[in-house]
């Protein structure tokens, strides 16, 4: 145990598996640096002192070495390789979130979280998880660029204004785990701190029956947060209107597309190309709607910039979504 805790010196915890592999990884580039640190400048020291000669001697002439030279080049470009390899596959672990992956959505505003689940409930600087599943954050801004860093997780993510980023987590360990805001973002960037609470499953069956959070500091109106968050997204695409043009019937003779079976699916545009309908598609389509105009529809629709907040946005990608 010493041993690890010297060897590793200090990490913070590893709440995950993909901490495990990362450490790994992270303190083989670092010894690795300490070894050939020690071997330069030791060596450099050792000749230095070895091969002194007073001023005015005339230096030996020195051929090349080939079996030298192919040695310093073979060895040191497998080890790139290998670390290459190696970083690759731990990288690969970390971005790439299980199909089956829980989702909470994240929003970052000066200067807190904001966590909404699907059934409606939206927690401020902390968000319950369960243990041993894995968990995918959807993240977004309302201002400025933020970053979501949980250090016992090793996964970190910028969160950026119009634009969905992801992180995913399969957490090991039951308690709580530390959350920073990783990115300058004004006067109380050190205070957007928020803690994970990792829930043992028995407790995790509580929360879910639990009764709706009180909501501190975000924008949604009490009545909306006793419905789930795809109802709210129903409620809200008629409230702003968007009925008028889309339906949720799966009727292709609208003014504008349908909502249904379009998450996930790929969408043909007038230009003839495609695009895969997520997250970051939906909400191109309701900010900017002539970024992309999809085939057989006119490019009518006004823009929604301002109209609708990062929470709305959530609530009505949810709905669309579960509109399959
Ligand atoms: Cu948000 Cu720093």
């Amino acid at each position: 145990m010493l041993f690890r805790e010297a060897y590793a010196l200090g990490l913070p915890s590893q709440g995950t598996d993909v901490a495990v592999i990362w450490d790994h990884l992270y303190l083989f580039l670092l010894w690795l640096s300490v070894f050939f640190f020690i071997l330069v400048v030791g060596g450099m020291l050792y000749f230095a002192v070895k091969y002194k000669k007073s001023s005015g001697a005339k230096p030996k002439y020195i051929v090349d070495n080939h079996a030298l030279e192919l040695f310093w080049t073979i060895v040191p470009t497998i080890l790139l390789l290998v670390i290459f390899g190696w970083g690759w596959s731990v990288y690969k672990k970390m971005v790439h979130a299980p199909t089956n992956a829980m989702e909470i959505r994240v929003i970052g505003k000066q200067w807190l979280w904001n966590f909404q689940y699907d059934d409606g409930r939206v927690l401020t600087n902390e968000v319950y998880v369960p243990q041993n599943v894995p968990v995918k954050f959807v993240m977004s801004s309302e201002d400025v660029i933020h970053g979501f860093f949980i250090p016992n997780f090793r996964v970190k993510s910028d969160v950026v204004p119009g634009m969905f980023t992801t992180i995913w987590f399969e957490a090991k360990q039951a308690g709580e785990h530390q959350v920073f805001c990783t990115e300058y973002c004004g006067a109380s960037h050190s205070l957007m701190l928020a803690k994970v609470k990792v829930l043992e499953a028995d407790k995790w069956e509580a929360f879910k029956r639990g009764k709706p959070v009180q909501v501190t500091g975000a924008k949604p109106e009490a009545s909306l947060t006793q419905l789930s968050l795809p109802e709210q997204g129903a409620k809200l695409v008629a409230a702003k209107g968007c009925n008028a043009c889309h339906n949720a019937t799966g009727d292709a003779g609208g003014i504008g597309p349908t909502y249904k079976g379009l998450f996930g699916h790929d969408v043909e545009l007038a230009d003839g190309s495609t695009v895969k309908a997520d997250e970051n598609y939906i909400r191109e389509s309701i900010m900017t709607p002539t970024a992309k105009i999809v085939k057989g529809y006119n490019p009518v629709m006004p823009p929604f910039q301002g109209i609708v907040n990062e929470t709305e946005m959530n609530a009505i990608i949810a709905y669309i979504k579960s509109l399959q």
